[in-house]
């Protein structure tokens, strides 16, 4: 009866390895914009009588389309801007704001940044549908590590920390299997400043492999274009000039500058008929379109672009190509910074530059683990995280044990 038993146990034990756990737990890493973010009300005064004041509880402030209509917007870019110290270098939330990301360890929120399941803020949700269809489990095989994306490195230490225990908790509690980072867009750098915090005997133990989709290595001209005039999410109902001040106070704009690995000091970004600006000259740029705090906040998040050791795991770095892109800023002659440019356009993903896309491939022959990568013509930056072919990568991946 023991002995049955127990041989019981051990083909149970052995079917269930082979079966269900020699699945890599995956964590998602998002990008800016990818978290939900909700916020607590307690102010003096307000930008408009129709503004909340005080609100009992948390509300979901990002994303929410409800919040972002004629006025109420208002209220929301007050609630959601970050205010720069210049003697700190730091950034914080405006008087009687409190903010925070929800979900941290779950999946949920890195799916859907709207919590309605709206289908104009799902992110990661194609992929976890995936992951879950070929035997992963939300919040215990599959988790989401969201972070306040409005920040760069220097403010996210504490993320870093956290991220370390994530992966080390879901690492004990399966089986001992190394993790597989999944991370979109600027997640991409975030995950590698993480990495490169760690020892390479952590990494080897811990880490399965890092997949980056859309990874905004080396910046973006985009970043340019939004402090110059914004952007409206693509949507067609939003202000980019609205948009602009709130998207302007958050120093992981100034992190996705474009990178001095990537562009040359004297290229030109943005082009009018009295000055150019270039790398070279950038700080003239911020003070001609009247922020200076962009220029300080580029000062404390260059050297995060600069430190590119490679990240010593396993990349799949899988990027979109053949995409409109800006690539620099065009103001006819006679107009100025305060008129509203031609985008030049280039080869990207609709929002990185092909050459950061590409800023993985740098890393080749200088670390030991492959860097395997991946264009994929015609794939948006968004687009790729429900394009079939990195379902089907992604697939692959999973299933290779
Ligand atoms: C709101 O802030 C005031 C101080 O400005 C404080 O006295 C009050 O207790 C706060 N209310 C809540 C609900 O936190
Ligand atoms: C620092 O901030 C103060 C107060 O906002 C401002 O007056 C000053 O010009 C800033 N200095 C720089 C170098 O931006
Ligand atoms: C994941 O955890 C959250 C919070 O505990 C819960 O609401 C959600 O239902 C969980 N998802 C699954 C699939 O268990
Ligand atoms: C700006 O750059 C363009 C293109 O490189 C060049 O033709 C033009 O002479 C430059 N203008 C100024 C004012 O330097």
């Amino acid at each position: 009866m023991l002995l049955k038993n127990n041989l019981k146990f051990i083909v149970y034990f052995v079917f269930f390895q082979s079966i269900c756990c020699y699945l890599n737990p995956v964590i998602l890493i998002p990008g800016d914009g990818g978290a939900q973010i909700e916020a607590k009300l307690n102010k003096t005064s307000t930008v408009h009588y129709l503004c909340d004041k005080i609100t009992n509880d948390y509300f979901n402030i990002w994303l929410n389309m409800e919040l972002l209509v004629p006025v109420i917007i208002d209220c929301w870019i007050d609630n959601l801007k970050l205010i720069y110290d210049n003697q700190t270098r730091t950034t914080r939330n405006n008087d009687g704001v409190s903010l925070r990301i929800p979900g941290f360890g779950l999946s949920e929120t890195v799916e859907w940044l709207d919590p309605s399941h709206a289908a104009t803020g799902s992110y990661f949700n194609a992929i976890a549908n995936l992951l879950v269809s070929l035997g992963h489990e939300r919040n215990i095989t599959l988790r989401g590590a969201p972070y306040d994306f409005r920040k760069a490195p220097n403010e996210n230490e504490e993320y870093f920390n956290d991220l370390k225990i994530l992966i080390e908790d879901t690492y004990q509690n399966n089986l001992q299997q190394p993790v597989i980072l999944i991370a979109h867009s600027m997640g991409g750098p975030m995950s590698l400043q993480f990495l490169n915090r760690q020892t390479q005997e952590w990494k080897d133990k811990y880490i399965k492999s890092l997949v980056t989709l859309s990874g905004a290595w080396g910046g973006s001209v985009k970043a340019i274009k939004v402090y110059a005039i914004g952007d409206d999410l693509g949507s067609f109902v939003l202000r980019e000039s609205t948009m602009r001040l709130q998207q302007i106070t958050s120093p992981s704009l100034a992190y996705l500058l474009p990178s001095p690995l990537y562009w040359k000091s004297d290229e030109v970004l943005v082009q009018t008929d009295r000055k150019n600006f270039s790398l070279s000259n950038l700080k003239e740029f911020f003070y001609d379109i009247s922020y200076p705090a962009g220029w300080e906040m580029k000062k404390d998040t260059e050297i995060y672009q600069l430190d590119f050791k490679p990240p010593g795991v396993e990349v799949h770095c899988l990027y979109g190509t053949q995409v409109d892109t800006v690539e620099r800023l065009y103001y006819k002659p006679g107009t100025w910074l305060d008129g509203y440019p031609t985008l030049v356009m280039g080869n990207g993903d609709g929002t990185v530059n092909l050459r950061s896309l590409e800023g993985c491939l740098l890393w080749r022959n200088m670390q030991s683990q492959n860097i395997y990568s991946v264009p994929l013509a015609k794939v948006d930056h968004l687009g790729i995280l429900s394009d079939k072919n990195v379902l089907q990568y992604i697939s692959d991946l999973v299933n290779a044990v």
